[in-house]
């Protein structure tokens, strides 16, 4: 089995908000559960660097664009790193392997007789990159941006989207799950099934952007040549392989909802046209919402990179996959950062960490009792919920089943009551019992954890005197191999002062 996913590619207008982080965060959960499944992966990000908004924000700071791309990009490719994303290849649409390829797939359209020339007249606003029609703009304001869009009349060439409308809708009766959740579906088969507009592939008179092959004076219009690199990054990813061969058309794009009629409409009857085959899911998520404001790139509260520096990428993992449902909007505060650090990743994950490593130190001489673990069924469920809800692509879910058995973990505890068995030698098998299923059930969370918790959950393991092999099988009761030396563990999320918090 093969698994592609990919994040959308940013624009580099500013540096990194959470949001960004959000979709990153989503893919890279996605993915290492599926690695820890032994399917064959490849995780895909970058970005967006063609956008008009790029291009004028490099000349308002008075610089060579290119010399901005460069710089920016720094923070960019620090964010999967910051966040422990295990990303295989980091796409800029300036690579030469990419425009080389987007220059390529647009031949291919042409060539297929699906472009044409024409004049285009419309509302550009630029910083959603689209063409707006009059009756769309609200009190004549993009609806998204709420700006007042730019008058362009152009020649252009057109794609002919049109002619994709009835092939798109039998795809979409064909494959209900071609894109997710529900309710994505049925907004992007609205959008089809209400007509199809060819749009404009390219830009005129734009010094910004990657030339068309068959007339140089145009460029691509930015989705059009951002799109194609979930393609074109196999293409050049690995010198001398096509890893197109492996991947495509295993694909998973990961995507805001609103970006999703420009990966659920356009790119697929693109790749049509181009000759090639359909992406496997559309898995659309929803916003990450402060009051009822949208996260937005340049609020210097919501960098990304920051909040990784106070928090560590693990807990804005944790927190990402857990503040909000996937898939839905939903509200949230900084505030519930820290909270849920202290609260669940410190108190229920962390303590239990430090009490269980502790007490086996203190009553075992530091040796892993041999027992039964008496939750068996416990971990069961989660090795049997975890990869279905997560082949539903429900992150929240997921993580709620494994913090079910991290809060059973935390009453067996007080329910056991170990240091009242250890003063009772009577009791010496049940010491063994509970400080076995402590050690077992936490090894077997820390396995499923890994995904959310890539940087702490090995730090579990090791503390606990196990492996780091984070094979799915390994999320099985009676797992646990014989250690010795076991010492009490330091705080896994220790304390953050609240000065740097604030
Ligand atoms: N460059 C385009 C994508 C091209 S993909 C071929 C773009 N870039 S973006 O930087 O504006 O946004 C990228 C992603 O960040 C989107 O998926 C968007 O939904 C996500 N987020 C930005 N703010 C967000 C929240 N507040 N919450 C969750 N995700 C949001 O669009």
């Amino acid at each position: 089995m093969t698994f592609y996913v990919t994040t959308p590619i940013y624009y580099v207008n500013a540096t990194p908000s959470i949001g960004n982080a959000y979709s990153t965060v989503a893919a890279d959960v996605l993915v290492r559960h599926r690695r820890q499944r032994g399917e064959e992966t490849f995780f895909l990000t970058g970005v967006d660097e063609h956008s008009t908004r790029v291009y004028r924000v490099a000349l308002e700071q008075g610089l060579d664009p290119y010399e901005y791309l460069d710089q920016i990009a720094v923070p960019w490719r620090e964010l999967p790193e910051r966040l422990n994303a295990s990303v295989d290849y980091f796409l800029r649409t300036s690579d030469d392997g990419h425009k080389a390829f987007v220059r390529d797939f647009v031949q291919r359209i042409y060539d297929n007789g699906d472009i044409y020339e024409d004049v285009y007249a419309g509302h550009y606003c630029v910083r959603c990159e689209a063409f707006y029609a009059e009756e769309d703009l609200v009190d004549g304001k993009c609806p998204t941006h709420d700006i007042v869009p730019e008058w362009i009349e152009e020649k252009n060439y057109f794609f002919r989207l049109s002619a994709y409308q009835e092939r798109l809708l039998q795809i979409y009766d064909e494959r209900p799950d071609f894109v997710l959740p529900r309710n994505r579906y049925n907004e992007a088969r609205a959008f089809i099934a209400g007509g199809l507009n060819d749009f404009s592939i390219s830009r005129a008179g734009q010094p910004w952007g990657i030339p068309l092959p068959w007339d140089e004076s145009q460029v691509a219009w930015v989705w059009a040549d951002a799109l194609v690199n979930y393609l074109s990054a196999l293409s050049y990813a690995r010198p001398g392989e096509d890893l197109r061969e492996t991947f495509w058309p295993e694909v998973h794009h990961v995507v805001g909802k609103d970006i999703l009629p420009f990966h659920a409409v356009f790119w697929p009857a693109m790749l049509l046209a181009a000759g090639y085959e359909l992406p496997k899911h559309v898995i659309a998520h929803g916003w990450l919402l402060f009051g009822e404001q949208k996260i937005s790139k340049t609020d210097p509260l919501v960098q990304a990179l920051g909040l990784t520096e106070t928090y560590g990428g693990d807990a804005i993992r944790f927190w990402c996959a857990r503040a909000i449902s996937f898939g839905q909007d939903g509200s949230t505060s900084l505030d519930s950062i820290g909270e849920r650090y202290d609260r669940e990743l410190a108190n229920d994950l962390g303590n239990l960490v430090s009490r269980t490593t502790a007490m086996v130190a203190r009553y075992r001489g530091g040796s892993i009792p041999e027992a039964q673990n008496a939750l068996g069924d416990e971990i069961a469920a989660v090795a049997r919920r975890v990869p279905e809800q997560l082949d539903a692509w429900d992150l929240t879910g997921a993580l709620e089943t494994i913090w079910e058995l991290v809060r059973r973990l935390n009453r067996y505890v007080e329910e056991q009551k170990p240091w009242e068995q250890a003063k009772d030698e009577s009791l010496n098998a049940s010491l063994d019992e509970s400080l076995y299923t402590l050690v077992d059930g936490l090894r077997a969370a820390a396995v499923a954890l890994s995904p959310y918790l890539p940087d702490s959950a090995p730090r579990i393991l090791e503390a606990l005197g196990q492996s780091t092999d984070l094979s799915w099988e390994n999320v099985e009761a009676g797992r646990t191999s014989s250690a010795d030396g076991i010492e009490p563990a330091p705080p896994l999320f220790p304390r953050i002062e609240a000065t740097a918090a604030a």
